[in-house]
């Protein structure tokens, strides 16, 4: 009795942490920013609103944080990689949406000098910390609005 008791509690906080980390100020570029609104500049620029600390109002600010901090290129292939500067390899860079996530989408140069056409999906190297973007500990900068 008691354990199945302890069970549904568990269940039910598990539900209430899944739906915090969903939700919150922090966690995933997808769960606490508005990426499909986001804009990309010079090639490795990118910029969001992501949710703040100030969860009862929804508070949120705008970020911009260089993805060269959070990507590099491997061989042609874009990698997740702190500092990796991925744009001194890789050209005519966009993101797109896709697959309810962020992709970052270039032609990237192999140790031969190929292109290839390689993407990465910036959820797996983006964070959100109180409204600003984040990857490998390194912090994006952020505002109320975007730079006019
Ligand atoms: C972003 O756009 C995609 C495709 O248009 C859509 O499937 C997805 O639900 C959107 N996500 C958000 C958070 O609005
Ligand atoms: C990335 O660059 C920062 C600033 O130059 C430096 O402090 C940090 O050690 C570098 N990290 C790696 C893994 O190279
Ligand atoms: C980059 O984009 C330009 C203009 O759209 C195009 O002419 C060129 O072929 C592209 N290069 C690669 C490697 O995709
Ligand atoms: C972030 O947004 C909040 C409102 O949600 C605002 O009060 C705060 O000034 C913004 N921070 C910066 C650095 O602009
Ligand atoms: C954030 O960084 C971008 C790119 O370096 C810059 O254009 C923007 O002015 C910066 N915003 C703030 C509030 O520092």
């Amino acid at each position: 009795m008691r354990c199945a008791l302890l069970g549904i509690f568990l269940g039910i906080f598990s539900v209430l942490v899944h739906f915090v980390d969903a939700w919150g100020p922090g966690g995933d570029l997808v769960d606490a920013c508005a990426y499909n609104g986001s804009t990309f500049t010079d090639g490795y620029l990118l910029g969001a609103y992501c949710l703040n600390d100030q969860t009862a109002i929804f508070g949120y600010n705008y970020t911009i944080i260089d993805l060269n901090l959070c990507v590099g290129n491997d061989d042609g292939t874009l990698v997740g990689l702190e500092n990796g500067s991925y744009s001194e390899g890789c050209s005519n860079c966009t993101t797109a949406n896709r697959d309810q996530s962020l992709y970052l989408i270039c032609a990237c140069l192999d140790i031969n000098g190929q292109q290839h056409s390689s993407s990465i999906d910036l959820n797996t190297v983006l964070y959100n910390v109180d409204g600003c973007a984040h990857c490998f500990g390194h912090a994006g900068n952020k505002s109320w609005t975007p730079p006019s």
